[in-house]
């Protein structure tokens, strides 16, 4: 089902907006993250979603049905939480059983229904046992299951892996990928991650005190940032951020109009120089390998920066200068407004010999 929110905006008596306003539509069958900061409104737009919360104004519409004014029981919507909250002194089977005995659902299609969702999430051997004696992940599909029992119309999930551990953390994110693929259900999943939402999701929402600061693809907010915030919340390293001197004055060159910030991934630099790149004399100051992992810094007129995974580096001797190569589509700018200039010069290649000239 298709979900919309108009101008949601919520505050609460003591003052300013804590959702402000913002406008948005998720698409049935898809899985959308909303991403951010601890703080930033997350469990706020799910919260007013769910009909937990009521917006101060704007509306929130399922399909074409404006559900602003039903209760929660009205919108049939599935919810899972942080920590599991399953029924401790139940079994799994009458964990699942509860929302269906409640919607008064005749014994014998009950236990179908109960086998289907365990196989769903893959706990059909564990319905005699009580949630005390599954892991955390286990709990957690039990908590989907139980979601799922009355086919929601959507599934809202409030950062439900923060409590386990890294490793069934990915594990649990593949799996949510997959229930939501199997089921189709519009889902809407919370975390403050950024490398999970990139994972999981079909869209990402990413929200900074109550805005939306951008909505599109993983992808899309990986290589066309709309803004500095976003350029540096998504990524690991971090995106480079040249604004002072020398550095910014040698890349301003490369750009139409006045930026006060450029942005550079890690990941963007190589030794190894195409018709499309842009070339940086460089130093580098230290390179390090962890496995797979390897990151190099380098001294770039007295601003230093990190370069990953960058190819040929390990044959770079440390305090040794080179040229190392950006793809222009690879130099963000941003103006004073820290918002993403598309204003790069078209020739680069000419530019770059009028800079050494
Ligand atoms: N009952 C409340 N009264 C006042 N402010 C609140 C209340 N509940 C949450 N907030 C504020 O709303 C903001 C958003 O909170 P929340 O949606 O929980 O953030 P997130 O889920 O992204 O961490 C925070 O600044 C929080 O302090
Ligand atoms: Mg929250």
């Amino acid at each position: 089902m298709k979900l919309v929110a108009k101008n949601l905006t919520l505050a609460y008596q003591t003052g300013k907006n804590i959702i402000d306003g913002i406008d948005f539509e998720i698409e049935d069958h898809t899985l959308v993250s909303l991403l951010g900061p601890s703080g930033s409104g997350k469990s706020t737009i799910l919260n007013m979603i769910a009909g937990l919360l009521t917006p101060t104004s704007g509306e929130i519409y399922f399909a074409d049905r404006a559900v602003t004014k039903l209760s929660v029981a009205e919108r049939n919507i599935g919810m899972v939480f942080q920590n599991y909250a399953l029924y401790p002194n139940m079994t799994v089977r009458d964990n699942i059983a509860f929302p269906l005995k409640i919607a008064k659902i005749a014994k014998n299609e009950r236990k179908q229904e109960i086998e289907r969702l365990a196989k769903l999430v893959h706990i059909e051997d564990q319905l005699d046992k009580r949630p005390g004696e599954l892991s955390g992940g286990q709990q957690q599909r039990v908590a989907i299951a139980r979601a799922l029992a009355r086919k929601p119309a959507v599934l809202l999930l409030d950062e439900p892996l923060s409590n386990l551990d890294a490793k069934l953390r990915t594990e649990m994110r593949v799996e949510i990928a997959r229930i939501q693929q199997a089921t189709g259900v519009t889902t809407i999943f919370v975390t403050h991650d950024q490398n999970e939402a990139m994972h999981i999701s079909d869209k990402i929402m990413l929200l900074s005190d109550g805005v939306i600061q951008q909505y599109a693809a993983p992808n899309d907010l990986y290589d066309k940032p709309a803004n500095l915030f976003t350029a540096k919340f998504i990524g690991d390293p971090q995106i480079n951020t040249f604004d002072k001197a020398e550095a910014l004055a040698y890349l301003q060159n490369y750009f139409a109009k006045q930026v006060k910030t450029i942005g550079i991934r890690p990941d963007a630099i190589s030794t190894i120089k195409n018709s499309s790149s842009v070339e940086l004399p460089v130093t580098l100051k230290s390179y390090s390998k962890y496995g797979p992992e390897q990151l190099s810094r380098f001294d770039f007129f007295g601003a230093e920066f990190d370069g990953e995974n960058v190819d040929g580096i390990s044959e770079v001797e440390v305090g040794q200068p080179l040229k190392v190569y950006v793809p222009a589509s690879a130099i963000h700018g941003f103006d004073d407004s820290d918002r993403h200039v598309l204003a790069l010069k078209p020739d680069l290649q000419d530019l770059t010999s009028s800079i050494k000239s």
